[in-house]
């Protein structure tokens, strides 16, 4: 699909965000998990989610859709059975993680495959401490997938110190560790996102500066009855939308505001954004609050080691409001960009490069000098098949002096499928 993409007029109105990918795949395997029925309302549409129901589908559970919410019946951690032998886990390097951690805990054997993209991401990582639990897991040369899980004997306990801030491989190790009688401890030196173990209710505890976060078979599992909040990494690209396009004026209802995931917030607000955060409340177990954000002029900003797992999904449009802010602004340590559903430090330095932004594409990251507000050129870029390149591409093209053309402008569905109408509403 090709998108043509003209300089926005003012951005107002509100958008209705999707509903959070990440609460929304774990709703779904840990729905399966638990021995009772779930409810989930507001579940996404978007393909990375659908891929998590039609695999745990594939594993016994239950799912009854309604017009507005979903019913999962689970099958409890001793009733997963899987219907064939291969689990296509489509783009969703989260469903092919969390699920390898729920089959190595239960035994169940299984090959997980995955899309172009899925398949050329590191496996390895979570591989290794998974065969230290006793898995038996092997995968295509070099740690990609498929990867095929054979049945194995109970797991072994572990504890376990992250080596990288990824939540994916702290919620594997977590899953597995579910189906041991003895105590597995997952160590997280550096905060990534927590949705894992508020959800599952696991044990969190404080050492040395350190969370260590726990699980066994003896905990029991909660049903998944929860409304999902609207994603903040979807919320991420009309905040920097509404910034740098002059005269904007944007509300963004209901959005997800656990402290794990929006430091963008904190980031936009040090460049001088102008975010107003109203009315916030809990739904389930989830902050939410009403967004409200007006155009502004940005400064540069230097982001913070600390900052990049919580960040890291909204980094790429963090790159674009850099792009126009005044001065030379810095991410580094976010080496985790080239692995994900493209490499995304060069994709974006590819993209701001085109516009006419000059960048300069670390291993670890980016240095970008803004424009001071100044509009980029229109131009053609490719998203790569990844959706937030896809997302950050089309925002940028809204700052530029003509029309430009996003091609494989389609990668947005995997977690926003309205992407495209939501930007004709609020920017033409
Ligand atoms: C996710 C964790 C992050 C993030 C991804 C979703 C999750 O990946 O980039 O989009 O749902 O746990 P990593 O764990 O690889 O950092």
């Amino acid at each position: 699909m090709i998108k043509l993409i003209s300089a926005a007029k003012p951005l107002k109105g509100s958008i209705s965000l999707p509903p959070d990918k990440s609460i929304a795949q774990r709703a779904a395997l840990f729905a399966l998990l638990s021995e009772s029925t779930s409810t989930i309302s507001n579940y996404p549409e978007a393909e990375d989610p659908q891929t998590a129901l039609s695999c745990i589908g594939m594993l016994g559970a239950e799912v009854i859709p309604d017009s507005s919410e979903i019913e999962i019946k689970g099958v409890g951690r001793d009733g997963l059975t899987l219907s064939g032998d291969i689990i296509d886990c489509g783009n969703s390097g989260t469903v092919m993680r969390l699920l390898s951690g729920i089959l190595a805990g239960s035994g169940v054997q299984a090959t997980l495959i995955g899309d172009a993209s899925l398949s050329s991401r590191p496996m390895k990582r979570i591989m290794d401490p998974l065969s230290r639990m006793g898995a038996e897991i092997t995968s295509a040369d070099g740690g990609y997938p498929p990867l095929h899980l054979n049945r194995k004997g109970p797991l072994k306990p572990m504890r376990y110190t992250l080596p990288v801030a990824s939540a994916q491989l702290k919620s594997c190790i977590l899953l597995a560790g579910l189906f041991g009688d003895d105590v597995t401890e997952v160590v997280e030196p550096v905060p990534c996102r927590n949705h894992t173990e508020t959800m599952l209710r696991l044990p969190v505890d404080h050492q040395n500066g350190h969370t260590v976060i726990s699980s066994y078979r003896g905990l029991e599992l909660p049903s998944q009855n929860l409304v999902i909040p609207g994603d903040f990494s979807a919320a991420a690209f009309w905040l920097v939308a509404a910034t740098i396009v002059d005269g904007s004026d944007l509300m963004l209802p209901a959005t997800g505001m656990n402290p794990t995931r929006n430091v963008a917030i904190d980031i936009l607000k040090r460049m001088g954004a102008d975010i107003t955060i109203r009315n916030i409340r809990t739904e389930g177990a989830e902050p939410v609050a009403d967004l409200q954000v007006r155009s502004t002029e940005l400064r540069a900003v230097t982001i913070r080691p600390e900052e990049v797992p919580v960040a890291i999904d909204e980094l790429p449009i963090l790159s674009v409001a850099m792009a126009f802010a005044d001065g030379t602004s810095r991410i580094t340590g976010a080496e985790e960009l080239r692995y994900k559903e493209s490499d995304r430090l060069s994709a974006m330095g590819t993209i701001l490069e085109n516009a006419g932004i000059r960048v300069e594409v670390r291993k670890d990251g980016l240095i970008i000098q803004g424009r001071s507000g100044k509009p980029g050129k229109s131009t053609m870029h490719d998203s790569m098949n990844d959706h937030r390149i896809a997302m950050s591409a089309a925002i940028l093209s809204l700052k530029t002096d003509g029309v430009s053309e996003i091609r494989n402008a389609g990668a947005a569905s995997v977690s926003y499928p309205d992407f495209w109408s939501h930007l004709d509403s609020v920017a033409h």
